[in-house]
């Protein structure tokens, strides 16, 4: 049987493993992370799997189907999370995924398909300040000079692998082949309020938005806040000010279109000194690129004159970028169908948040799974699912699973 109450307590297991006391943050090649993941490759083996720690640090299971060798149907979502997180966003995925596996075990049963779940070492990004790490590795679109970012203690990602006994020359091996993955389905939270609105234990996913991440860098002159005058003042931080002001404005003129300054640092970061320099970031998301694309370069342009009217320096770099990834129409159909032989209404929804999903649309058909939240509040400690949602989506994983029908693809 599925167990969704081994789903809640395993949810819950997982997030002991935190860095934070009272509350959970677990960031990519921790101590944190080593233990969770290594709980997570125990439920694997418990559940049939053959599941072991790859190169890039994610834990990495396969169930063989009728015969060893045949390409999977991959499942999966991610193990780290963001600071002071919830217990769901990533690891209800790759839990779910197990007990799907498990399910099949115990009757024995295999499919005409391997399964392999992948619970991603890295999606959130929070430690080198670059996403979907795991993800991207398996899907061969792992860029080797990210191996050089820097954690804020100033430890490259290169060595915090090797730490973990990890080798970094063994990244490029974990790519995987077009063919060798038919489909790549990840269950996860909605982290959003659309499913509880209406009612719905589960939705659909279309699309998954597209992402901007940009750090843009002021420099004007620090001086004394008692003796410059205010129109002397080349004042980084008001005008940062001005900035985030404008970031939000001209997300404000679409609707579907979100603008976030998350952080900022201001230096040197003292009550009596005039702020000489900031940095900070600004994320950009929409369900279009061409929308997302103009939104940026207004926001470049915006904070490029608003720093040269205040003869401030301004530098911006962009993090990174990811179109829009469109799920498969093909996989959207079957899902819908698990949904309705579950005996829920049918709702189709596009994420406004990232997913390993976007690197995996690189190899293989995508498609994903909404779990509705509480008050759709996820990033947060916040964050709750009941027994009963997670009891509806992995049911219809698993029904989804039962009649995948990749091979005619
Ligand atoms: C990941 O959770 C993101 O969408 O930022
Ligand atoms: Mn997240
Ligand atoms: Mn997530």
């Amino acid at each position: 049987m599925l167990d969704p109450g081994r789903i809640m307590e395993r949810c819950e297991a997982l997030a002991r493993h935190s860095e934070l006391p009272g509350g959970l943050t677990r960031v990519f090649l921790s101590p944190e992370q080593r233990a969770a993941t290594d709980k997570v490759l125990a439920w694997m083996r418990e559940a049939g799997m053959q599941a072991k720690l790859d190169a890039m640090g994610n834990a990495a299971g396969r169930y063989e189907g009728n015969r060893p060798g045949l390409p999977c149907l991959m499942l999966g979502s991610h193990l780290d999370t963001v600071r002071d997180a919830g217990k769901y966003d990533g690891m209800l995925g790759v839990i779910s995924a197990i007990e799907c596996v498990s399910f099949l075990h115990s009757k024995n049963k295999r499919l005409p398909f391997a399964i392999e779940v992948i619970g991603f070492g890295d999606e959130e990004g929070v430690r080198f300040g670059t996403t979907l790490l795991g993800s991207r590795a398996v899907a061969g679109i792992f860029d080797g000079q990210v191996l050089k970012a820097k954690d804020p203690q100033g430890k490259t990602m290169a060595d915090a692998l090797r730490e973990f006994g990890l080798e970094p020359d063994g990244i490029p091996r974990l790519a995987r082949k077009k063919g060798e993955v038919l489909a790549y389905a990840e269950l996860h939270i909605e982290q959003g309020p659309v499913l509880e609105t209406e009612g719905l234990p589960v939705g659909v996913v279309t699309a998954i938005n597209g992402f901007s991440r940009l750090r843009v860098t002021l420099r004007g002159a620090a001086g004394h806040a008692g003796t410059v005058p205010m129109k002397l003042r080349r004042d980084a931080l008001a005008a940062t000010a001005e900035c985030v002001l404008t970031v939000e404005r001209i997300a404000r003129g679409h609707p579907e279109l979100v603008g976030t300054v998350g952080r900022l640092e201001a230096k040197p970061g003292a009550i009596n000194v005039i702020p000489g320099e900031v940095m900070f970031t600004v994320d950009v998301r929409a369900p279009q690129d061409a929308l997302r694309n103009d939104a940026v370069s207004k926001m470049t342009s915006e904070i490029r004159r608003i720093a040269q009217d205040r003869q401030l320096d301004c530098n911006t770099e962009t993090l990174q970028e990811f179109g829009v990834t469109a799920c498969a129409p093909r996989l959207m159909e079957q899902m819908d169908r698990a949904v309705a032989s579950e005996g829920f209404k049918v709702r189709r929804l596009p994420s406004g948040a990232g997913h390993d999903g976007m690197a995996l649309g690189a190899i293989a058909d995508i498609c994903m799974l909404f779990v509705r939240c509480k008050g759709g509040i996820s990033h947060s400690p916040l964050e709750s699912i009941t027994q009963d949602d997670a009891a509806a989506g992995v049911r219809v994983l698993m029904s989804f699973i039962e009649r995948f029908d990749g091979l005619s693809a």
